[in-house]
Formats: structure tokens, sequence, C-alpha cells
């Protein structure tokens, strides 16, 4: 077992009774959402975007390192009769993926090298769904790791094949009480004549 699967094991051991959320990203834009399709939610942890998905009636797969924070949100899922598959995958350690997505989500997990990968996994005019941690922030919390934070608009950079829908970074400007603060969040679609 990997260092990263016992640390995630570990805290969703540990969580009684967690309400998995729904990312801004998600929730803000979700009049975005096809009616109809398949979506993934990536490094899902007990995968609040991954029942949303479910819920507007999109197939939805879930994919976590965490075998115990899959579990009980393919229980949750079973349980309100959703259509939702959720399978244990350190997205480290894929090979070649063919499977392609309507809608991807990802939130609070960043993996700069899969980012090529997520692309590819979008179906021509797929939609992405991208929230996560900044390193400038506002107050104390999210990781402290450089590796697992954005840069300045790194997020447009990472994802530049895409086509913008929605992009927010709002860093130390303003009324810093106020706002989206300490992530950045993308929505983006995969135009048809983009490269893979
Ligand atoms: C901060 S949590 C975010 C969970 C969820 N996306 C959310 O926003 O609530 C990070 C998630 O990434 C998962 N994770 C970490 N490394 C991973 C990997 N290599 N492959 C798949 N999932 C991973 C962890 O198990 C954990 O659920």
């Amino acid at each position: 077992m990997s260092a990263s699967q016992a640390k995630w094991d570990k805290i969703y051991s540990q969580k009684k009774k967690a309400t998995p959320s729904i990312c801004v990203a998600l929730k803000e834009n979700s009049h975005l959402l096809p009616a109809t399709g398949r979506a993934l939610e990536l490094a899902c942890g007990l995968g609040g975007n991954a029942l949303f998905l479910a819920k507007q009636g999109l197939r939805t797969d879930a994919w976590d390192i965490s075998p115990i924070a899959v579990e009980k949100l393919q229980q949750a899922a079973t349980q309100q009769n959703l259509p939702l598959s959720a399978t244990q995958k350190d997205l480290t350690a894929l090979d070649s993926i063919t499977e392609q997505y309507d809608v991807i989500v990802v939130s609070h997990y960043l993996d700069r090298p899969f980012c090529k990968k997520i692309i590819s996994m979008l179906k021509p005019e797929g939609l992405l769904f991208y929230q996560t941690f900044t390193a400038e922030k506002v107050s104390a919390g999210g990781p402290s790791n450089p590796n697992f934070v954005l840069a300045k608009n790194e997020l447009l950079e990472l994802f530049s094949e895409l086509v913008v829908l929605a992009y927010r970074e709002e860093g130390l400007v303003g009324d810093q009480t106020q706002g989206f603060r300490n992530q950045a969040m993308l929505v983006a679609i995969k135009a048809l004549t983009s490269g893979k």
C-alpha cells in the first residue's frame, strides 16, 4: 500500500458522519451540465461532486486511491439508487486510459503531470470543472506542500488547450474577508477543434 493510500484511508476511516460537499466551481456553474452523458469525478473522496452529478442524471464514475472512501461513496449512491460507480484507483499509477467523458470534475487535488491525461479523457465538447488550493491565501489551512498548491493563473496554463467558460482566482485583492479565497477554479470546454 502506498503512503498516500495509508494516509487517506486513516482519514476516511476516522470520519464517522461526514457530509460530502459540492465544490463551488460545480455548484455555481451546474447550468452548463449536459442533460445526459457520462461524468467522472477524480480523487473523489466521499464524492460530493459525483453524487451531485449522478443526481443530475449523468452516468457517473468516481475514482479515488482510498478504498475506504470509495466504499462509503458507493454505499451512499446505492442507498439513493443513483447511477454511480465508485472505484479504487491510484491516479499516479494508471496505464493508458481509453474512457472518455462528457464531464470531469476535480476538487482539492493536484497532480500536474495528470492534467494532460484529463484533457485526453474529455470527449469533444466535454466540460472540465476544476477547483483547488492556491499558494496565495488569506488564512491558514490547505496543503503546505508546494507541490499541491497552484501558482497564479496556473490552472489556466495547465488547461490552456481548453476554452475557458469561467475562471476565478481572487488572491489577496480587496476585502479579504469576502469572496472566493485560497483557491482557484476553472470551468472549461474541449472545443471540437482543440487537440487531445
Ligand atoms: C483533499 S481530498 C479531496 C476530496 C474531494 N475531491 C473533495 O474535494 O472533497 C484529496 C483526495 O485525493 C485522493 N487522492 C490522493 N492521492 C491520490 C491518488 N494518487 N490517486 C487517486 N486519489 C488520490 C485522496 O484519497 C482524497 O480523497
